[in-house]
């Protein structure tokens, strides 16, 4: 089956007589049994069931075998935040191990890399995705266990090479894991490619609508869903059942949304890189962007996503707040992938902790504009953005 129709159907409750059409939300946090042994064989996984919410609850699971379909995976296990999936995964396949990662990671996920894992004996090495001779030579000389990157970067909308990294960190016995937030299952499933760990923030894309935060991983093997699982009913990061609920009902129309929102951005680019008071547009749909090749293979013609940046030529914070607090339909939210367009100035949000010089040397200027591009009609994005740039 395609996407939208994965989307529209998996994760529903059973069919027959007195079964609701679409799922309840089961807020009970145990599960009563006729006798023990019902309930010690459920305990024990012999029977199918659930008898504790933090182990596992309908909901949830529904919502798990919906993005197992839309990732391509064997199992996913879902999470109170994207965060919590992240650092479920780098504590259970990164503790103690030699990790390399791509240095322009989502911050809190290159601060958890960088303040938190070496406590566990971890040692981790920054290389950028996009530096494949630098990337080979570490995974041939170094040896790393876990290689961690995203398919899209932030801000700057760099597009990884995941085919290729990934055969690369497989030759050495590497396990991959890939934060796939920005891009969607829509548009790229890094477990279909042979990443171990597929990454998604549900706040972002997959719920679309704002109101949910939640985490998702995607295994490839169910013997790695089985080390998952026992660790996050250990430290608790389950999702609540409500929040499952609205993030499949969301997941719904992810394939529309997306179709939206690229179409949207890539009118956005085109618009923003002929203006006179933009310098440079990153977007991977534009022709001369440099991962426009490898974007449109990655994504299989699906379109390039609804993030973009640009720097505005005047590139000075009073300028680019002027320009920013001038925005009237476009919401100034340090968030991302809801269906209402979204600006952020990465200088003061996600990059606020780096030094000028730190945010020059990776690109991330004064004048730099992240765009989450929604879903709304792209003439009304286009004429504000217009407004906000006359100078
Ligand atoms: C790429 C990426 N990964 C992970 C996260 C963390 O997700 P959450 O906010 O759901 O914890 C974010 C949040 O902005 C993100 O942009």
């Amino acid at each position: 089956m395609h996407f939208q129709t994965l989307a529209t159907h998996t994760g529903q409750t059973r069919q027959g007589a007195g079964v609701t059409a679409t799922p309840l939300v089961d807020r009970s946090t145990s599960w009563a049994f006729d006798s023990m042994a019902e309930l010690d064989a459920v305990f024990d996984g012999a029977a199918p069931g659930y008898f504790y919410g933090r182990d596992g609850m309908p909901n949830a699971v529904l919502l798990e075998e919906a993005l197992t379909a839309l990732e391509g995976g064997s199992h996913s296990l879902v999470y109170a935040t994207g965060m919590a999936a992240l650092a479920s995964v780098l504590a259970v396949a990164g503790s103690g191990k030699r990790v390399l990662a791509a240095p322009d990671l989502y911050g809190r996920t290159y601060a958890l890399l960088q303040t938190w894992l070496p406590d566990s004996g971890a040692e981790v090495r920054f290389v950028s995705s996009q530096d494949h001779e630098t990337v080979a030579g570490a995974l041939q000389s170094w040896r790393p266990q876990l290689l961690v990157v995203e398919t899209l970067s932030n801000p700057l909308v760099k597009v990884s090479d995941l085919g290729w990294l990934i055969a690369q960190a497989q030759q050495v016995g590497c396990m991959v894991l890939v934060d796939n937030t920005f891009a969607s299952p829509y548009l790229c499933r890094p477990a279909e490619l042979g990443a171990d760990y597929t990454v998604e923030s549900l706040t972002k894309y997959i719920n679309g609508h704002g109101d949910v935060l939640g985490g998702s991983i995607t295994v490839r093997d169910p013997e790695e869903r089985l080390r998952l699982a026992r660790h996050r009913a250990a430290f608790g990061a389950t999702l609540d059942p409500q929040a499952a609920w609205l993030a499949l009902r969301g997941l719904r129309t992810l394939g529309l949304r997306m179709r939206q929102h690229s179409a949207n951005a890539q009118d956005l680019a085109a618009f923003l890189d002929a203006h006179p008071a933009v310098a440079r547009v990153y977007y991977p749909g534009l022709p001369a962007d440099p991962g426009h090749d490898l974007a449109a293979r990655l994504f299989g013609g699906r379109g390039f996503g609804g993030m973009l940046a640009f720097d505005l030529a005047e590139a000075t914070q009073p300028r680019t707040w002027q320009v920013m607090d001038r925005l009237k339909l476009v919401l100034r939210a340090p968030t991302l992938g809801d269906v209402a367009t979204l600006a952020a100035h990465p200088a003061r949000a996600s990059h606020r902790g780096l030094t000028p010089a730190q945010r020059a040397a990776i690109g991330v200027g004064d004048g730099l504009i992240r765009v989450s591009v929604g879903i709304e009609d792209a003439e009304d994005i286009l004429a504000d953005f217009a407004q906000a740039l006359e100078s």
